[in-house]
């Protein structure tokens, strides 16, 4: 334990990072910048023949970072797992997903951890980065890694410590959101800290890495669930002829005991949609049913139907259907300003109007070709002109790059599920926004109680 303190504090030791994706890539930068030889191992050859040449295929990453320390001999990206025999370090960010019935898909940490037993050496500290149910570290890693022989805390070390890297945020990077860090054994704990602490602003130990582990899934639990409830509180709010949005900015003004969440289009991304679904996997085994996370994912789950019923609801206004009518995706990465199109509910979104016969195209600044189904989508321009072809428009993501005014100016209808259109006062007839109250038809404002509810919403 000593040697390795030596080479964490002298920043001699050389530090692996499995799996480079969005999450794996600006921490091996960061680790790099610290001073730290980085081997980068991944098993998709491309991204590592891109590093090779110093590329960088991740917007938060700058090319400049990867070719420098390409150049300056900081980083080693290879697919070749026996790198990990002259590590001292090894952080594990691969995939988590969900499998076809919706259960969590640990096979990635597996695959990685068989490779990293192959290579195991006393003075090794070896982190779990990737978001996973409790207990995940010690029942699977630990045991897996003790078939060496080696005994952990003391010839090795093992502690988890969540990733919580916010892609696009201009803020919030690698180096200064804190980093919790819980180990096997107290001595676990205390090297994992020294390793992070050479890079990152505030590292924050819990006692073990089960609580680690629920650290995370609290955190995006917590997002899950109020964004299912702000968005039903957006289906309210449309019924009652209020807007929602006015509602959240006045709540938000008080400054104790209240978080502003926005209704959207649904949920997307790599972890908000799939990570409570590994606390409730792990609850069910023990006879527990997590009834927030299964009652958000249904209401968050609903939001790409409740879309398609704006889009019906504002071209029948025209005398229009689904069927035949040239519809436009503005935005298909899951939030603005990233690339990423993971769980995108617009794909949900464009799924569900394809069904219905719609001519579908879509504009992405940042993505310029989407597979759905059988079908490959180029992102079109989305000049005035074009927008003026289309019947209606569909702001399914606020990227900063779209100009809402000229939007609006040229669209016949816009479905704005972002608040995009918050500052457009004129042109109200063209626009029905989530939650804004202008989707309740003019009869409900009888006192009709057996009125047709506006907007009638089917789960998937
Ligand atoms: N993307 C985010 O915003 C984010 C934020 C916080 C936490 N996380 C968590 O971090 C983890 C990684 O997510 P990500 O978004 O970086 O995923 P990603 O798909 O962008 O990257 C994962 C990388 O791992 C590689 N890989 C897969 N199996 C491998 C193996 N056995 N050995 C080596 N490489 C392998 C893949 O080729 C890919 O490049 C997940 O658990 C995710 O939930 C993601």
């Amino acid at each position: 334990m000593n040697a390795l303190k030596t080479k964490l504090e002298n920043r001699s030791a050389t530090a692996a990072v499995i799996g480079l994706g969005y999450v794996g890539l600006p921490l091996a930068m960061e680790v790099a910048a610290a001073g730290f030889h980085v081997i980068g191992i991944d098993l998709d050859r491309n991204k590592i023949n891109m590093l090779n040449q110093g590329k960088s295929y991740i917007l938060d990453v700058p090319e400049k970072n990867v070719a420098d320390a390409i150049q300056n001999g900081k980083f080693t990206p290879t697919c070749d797992f026996s790198a990990l025999a002259r590590a001292d370090t090894v952080s594990i960010c691969v995939p988590t997903p969900l499998s076809k019935s919706r259960d969590p898909d640990i096979s990635f940490i597996l695959s990685a951890t068989e490779e990293i037993r192959k290579y195991l050496h006393p003075g090794q500290l070896i982190v779990l980065e990737s978001t996973t149910y409790p207990g995940t570290t010690d029942e699977l890693i630990v045991p897996e890694l003790g078939n060496t022989g080696l005994n952990v805390g003391t010839d090795f070390f093992v502690a988890f410590s969540p990733e919580r890297i916010d892609p696009g945020n201009p803020s919030f990077n690698t180096r200064n959101t804190p980093k919790i860090v819980g180990g096997i054994t107290p001595a676990c704990t205390d090297i994992a800290l020294l390793f992070y602490s050479a890079f990152i602003e505030r590292v924050i130990p819990v006692s073990s890495t089960k609580c680690a582990e629920m650290v995370k899934l609290l955190e995006n639990t917590f997002r899950s669930v109020n964004i299912g409830m702000v968005n039903e509180l957006a289906l309210m709010c449309d019924l009652l002829g209020v807007d929602v949005y006015e509602v959240i900015d006045a709540a938000a003004t008080k400054p104790f005991g209240f978080s502003a969440f926005y209704p959207g289009p649904g949920l997307g991304g790599h972890c908000i949609p799939i990570d409570p679904h590994y606390l409730a996997w792990k609850l069910k085994a023990l006879n527990f049913q997590a009834r927030f996370i299964g009652l958000a994912a249904e209401i968050n789950g609903m939001m790409p139907s409740v879309v398609a019923t704006m889009v019906a609801d504002g071209l029948n206004r025209a005398s229009k259907s689904i069927r035949g009518s040239k519809i436009m995706i503005l935005g298909v990465a899951y939030k603005k300003n990233v690339s990423d199109c993971r769980e995108s509910p617009a794909l949900d979104v464009m799924r569900l109007l394809s069904e219905k016969g719609a001519v579908l195209s879509y504009n992405d600044p940042f993505v310029p070709t989407l597979r759905l189904g059988g079908t490959t989508f180029k992102s079109i321009d989305a000049a005035p002109a074009e927008i003026a072809r289309h019947d209606c428009v569909i702001i399914l993501t606020d990227h900063s790059a779209y100009d809402i005014r000229k939007i609006v100016d040229a669209a016949k209808l816009v479905i704005d599920t972002r608040n995009s259109t918050k500052d457009i006062h004129d042109y109200k007839d063209r626009i029905i926004k989530l939650g804004a109250g202008n989707n309740v038809p003019s009869s409900s404002q009888h006192d009709d109680e057996h009125e047709t509810m506006p907007l009638r919403v089917t789960g998937r």
